[in-house]
């Protein structure tokens, strides 16, 4: 009996051990790593470089990032624009 119960508690461990390996690794949402989001989706096409040469406004961000999308075909999600563009228009503003 003694037996089964250690053996019970074991596994009853291990199923918690998994489900919060689990769920630890489903919040890792694409917000959570905005320059990630950034440098895997706008490097597909041309370097980095051409954005990360440039300063321009909020507003101006978010034409560029539609034009990417609109135009040249980029493919990702209006969420996923929303992450670049407040990421960009935070790290690569106009001077202030
Ligand atoms: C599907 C291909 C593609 C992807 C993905 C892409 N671009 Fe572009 N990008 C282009 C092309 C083609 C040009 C040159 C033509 C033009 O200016 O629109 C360009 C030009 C640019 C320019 C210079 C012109 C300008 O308007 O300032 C910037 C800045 C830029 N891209 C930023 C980005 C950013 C930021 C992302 C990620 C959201 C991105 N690109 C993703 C194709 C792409």
């Amino acid at each position: 009996m003694k037996g089964l119960s250690i053996l019970l508690t074991t596994c009853l461990l291990a199923v918690m051990g998994l489900v919060t390996a689990v769920c630890s690794g489903a919040e890792q949402p694409a917000a959570a790593e905005p320059e990630k989001l950034f440098e895997a989706t706008c490097s597909q096409c041309h370097p980095l470089s051409r954005p990360k040469g440039l300063r321009k406004a909020p507003l101006a961000w978010k034409d560029t990032v539609m034009k990417m999308k609109n135009v040249n075909g980029a493919k990702f999600t209006d969420e996923e624009a929303e992450i670049i563009i407040n990421y960009l228009s935070e790290k690569y503003h106009l001077p202030l």
